[in-house]
């Protein structure tokens, strides 16, 4: 092999390759969180492959019924939340589940072990977008259990997000993406469908400064708290502000504003209102682990007073206020919310 080749194919780092080579780096390391990775990578393949596919198969649309949230469930967000489950369950690298679509945990089956880590998903988050051809995506968190033995219980689940040993998430758009951290940087593949295979593209993922965009759904802005929309104005170059406005991007899908966010600088928030005195975010499997990532990138999530990976959970579907992105963002907006 020429020199040339011999430096091309060292540039391709498949996702199993990345866990393992990170995974070398601590000898504390048992495999079994590797193992789980990849799991959740090739959950991500076959969401994407169904996604890609939706229209055509005929699995666009709900099933009718709604979900604890008392919102609809498209067939989409039980495929992807069944394929998760499927994938994993008899793996015996998991204690417990829990999913946005599950009222209660989702308890391992008998028949299989029960493992040492819990996990914690969004299967398919911005489903209101998946019959417009709008990016979707997947969003996980993992906890090690806090019971020791037998099946994994609510006080595994009900641990705040600074106790998580990964976090992840898995964007459906143009190419799929899935971007990780298990707490030493936060690393970003891409599904080359040729191959099948998650292959290293953002490695190291720091936020950008200076931010480019914020990211809200202004629709609501007459029920917002005018300290939130004191806010808004100074991200828009008002007032008090002492920089450029910022351009404004919402997709409605977190995922998506998230990662957009990531690599271009911005801010991310869903606030308390008038009609959402809690927001609307769930904190668990939604703002916990992107706060996750957003603090391995450099950023910071907030829910205008403390910090997301901070809070106790006392519930499953709790709901949080959530202000996530750029550190310099975030901070602006606790000053602002607790004037
Ligand atoms: P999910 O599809 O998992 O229920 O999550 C939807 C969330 C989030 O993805 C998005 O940012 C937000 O809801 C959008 O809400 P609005 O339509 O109220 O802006
Ligand atoms: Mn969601
Ligand atoms: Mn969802």
């Amino acid at each position: 092999m020429g020199q040339n080749q011999q430096q091309q194919s060292q540039k391709i780092i498949t996702i199993e390759r990345h866990v393992l080579q990170t995974q070398r780096l601590y000898p504390e390391a048992t495999g079994r969180l590797t193992n789980l990775l990849y799991d959740l990578a090739l959950a991500g393949k076959y969401i994407a492959s169904k996604t890609s596919r939706a229209g055509l198969a005929q699995i666009l649309g709900h099933t009718g019924q709604t979900n604890v949230q008392g919102e609809k469930v498209m067939k989409l967000d039980q495929l992807a939340d069944q394929a998760i489950f499927d994938l994993i369950d008899h793996t015996g690298r998991l204690a417990v589940m829990a999913s946005e679509e599950h009222e209660n945990l989702i308890p391992i089956p008998e028949k299989y072990p029960c493992g040492e880590y819990v996990l914690l998903f969004d299967p398919l988050d911005g489903s209101s977008n998946i019959d417009y051809n709008v990016s979707v995506g997947t969003i996980f968190a993992i906890h090690r259990r806090k019971t020791s033995q037998g099946p994994g219980t609510m006080a595994d689940i009900l641990q705040p997000g600074r106790t998580m040993v990964a976090a992840g998430y898995i964007v459906y758009g143009a190419s799929t993406m899935f971007v990780y951290s298990t707490g030493h940087g936060v690393d970003g593949f891409t599904l080359d469908p040729d191959i099948g295979e998650f292959l290293l593209t953002h490695p190291n993922i720091r936020i950008p400064e200076p931010p480019q965009y914020y990211s809200a759904n202004q629709g609501y802005q007459s029920l917002w708290s005018p300290s939130v929309v004191a806010y808004t104005h100074w991200l828009q170059g008002i007032g008090s502000s002492n920089h450029d406005a910022l351009s404004q991007r919402y997709v409605g899908s977190l995922v998506t504003d998230f990662h957009r966010n990531m690599l271009a600088g911005g801010v991310y928030y869903y606030p308390a209102d008038i009609e959402h005195p809690q927001g609307k975010l769930r904190l668990l499997y939604e703002a916990a682990p992107l706060a996750f990532i957003a603090e391995q990138a450099g950023g910071l999530a907030s829910n205008g007073h403390d910090s997301i990976l901070d809070i106790q959970p006392e519930k499953l579907h709790q709901r949080t206020p959530l202000f996530i992105g750029n550190r310099s963002l975030v901070t602006k907006a606790e000053k602002f919310i607790n004037n």
